[in-house]
């Protein structure tokens, strides 16, 4: 693609959801003028935003001062940055901090930063006072092509991630791509992770383009096209998310193709600890290298395209294996039981999500214990 061709003027998506339908904004520079974008969808012109410690330095000013400026009354709570904030000990204290500031059903609540804020604003918005308006603005690639749109919002447990939460839609989605600039490598390859998902599941021609730009979209300069490039991955995966949640918000069916990689990089993150080690991206990152190794080795996709899926991703720099994982204490028997806490368990019964290629991802639970238990030990042999 031809990123001149690209304009630098916002785009918007609609997330089909009839009353509870929404925006998308992808765009450089939407923090700037937020204000005016949000205050359009406001009962009162009263907000609350919500931010961690990493991004309120970069942002919150800026933000607030955007909406003062639309003549909206602004307060502001920071959280720690980090997964450990999504938990029942912050839910509690952000719940009490805002009905201290007596909130209103009409105040709004704006989920500054990565998917950790958004999640737990998206539950906080959903639960104080049975229900309060939301507006995501995503500063995290992974934010910006997942977390933020389609209505997952929730903590973490000590029985595992997410396991507490509601399906609760935002009102807008402002997807400000100059905030990338901000963020670490890690944490944007991270994002991309879930970018090359997309191409995985039911668009070769998006995986295409991204053989062709991932690597200048990560590393790119110049800026200007590395932020074109950007803004077509963001708005080309929000998309492919819009539609997927249009037809199936609550993940009766079709949603849990958006799960690719997430059943074994769920086992991934929980033996090791859901931090720093290794980043949620880069779980789904090894959990789809995971699930292409084992649709080849069922013999429902090709070596050839199973090589291709995982190269790409190796070659952008995202893990594609447990090397440098501190894996000694590892076995087949914990990564089965972390896996059987899935939330797409059903009637003891894992889901996983196989390709039959690049762009052909498909649902099923008719992949056998032992299948995958052969698929962990041989990945656990292989680890250095
Ligand atoms: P995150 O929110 O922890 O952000 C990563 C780090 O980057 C944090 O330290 C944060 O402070 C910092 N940061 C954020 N934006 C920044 C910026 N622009 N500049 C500098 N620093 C910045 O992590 P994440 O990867 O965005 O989200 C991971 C979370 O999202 C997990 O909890 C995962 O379960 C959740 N998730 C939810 C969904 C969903 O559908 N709701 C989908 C995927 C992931
Ligand atoms: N991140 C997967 C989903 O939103 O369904």
């Amino acid at each position: 693609m031809n990123p001149n061709s690209l304009t630098p003027k916002p785009s918007t998506l609609r997330v089909e959801l009839g009353d509870r339908g929404y925006d998308i904004v992808v765009g450089a520079g939407l923090i700037n003028d937020a204000g005016a974008r949000i205050k359009p969808l406001l009962k009162r012109p009263r907000a609350v935003i919500i931010t961690d410690t990493q991004v309120a330095p970069h942002y919150l000013a800026r933000l607030s001062a955007s909406l003062k400026s639309a003549g909206i009354e602004v307060d502001a709570i920071t959280v720690p940055a980090g997964e450990q904030s999504k938990c029942f000990a912050q839910l509690e204290s952000l719940t009490e901090t805002l009905l201290e500031m007596k909130v209103e059903r009409s105040t709004t609540l704006i989920a500054l930063g990565g998917g950790v804020i958004g999640d737990l604003v998206g539950f906080t918005a959903a639960i104080t006072l049975r229900g309060m308006p939301f507006v995501q603005v995503p500063t995290t690639l992974l934010a910006q092509v997942d977390s933020s749109v389609g209505g997952k919002t929730g903590i973490n447990t000590r029985y595992g991630k997410n396991l507490v939460g509601a399906f609760y839609q935002p009102k807008l989605v402002l997807a400000d791509i100059e905030t990338l600039e901000t963020l670490d490598r890690r944490q944007l390859l991270a994002g991309y992770a879930e970018v090359v998902k997309y191409g995985f599941i039911d668009d070769l021609n998006f995986f295409e383009w991204l053989e062709q730009n991932g690597k200048t979209l990560v590393n790119g300069t110049p800026v200007n096209e590395k932020h074109a490039l950007r803004r077509h991955a963001v708005l080309t995966s929000c998309a492919a998310k819009a539609r997927v949640v249009a037809e199936d918000e609550l993940e009766g069916g079709k949603r849990a193709l958006l799960n690719l990689g997430h059943t074994f990089g769920h086992a991934l993150e929980a033996e090791t600890g859901y931090g720093d080690t290794l980043l949620h991206g880069e779980a789904v990152a090894i959990g789809m290298a995971m699930a292409f190794d084992l649709s080849h080795q069922l013999g429902l996709c090709s070596g050839q395209d199973a090589t291709r899926a995982i190269r790409h991703m190796a070659d952008v720099g995202l893990p594609t294996d447990l090397t440098g994982l501190n894996t000694a204490t590892w076995t087949t028997d914990k990564l089965m039981d972390h896996m059987s806490r899935d939330k797409k368990v059903e009637s003891g019964k894992l889901t996983f999500i196989l390709a039959r290629g690049i762009g052909q991802a498909y649902i099923t639970q008719d992949v056998t214990e032992q299948a995958v238990r052969e698929l962990l030990t041989r990945w656990l042999k292989t680890r250095s």
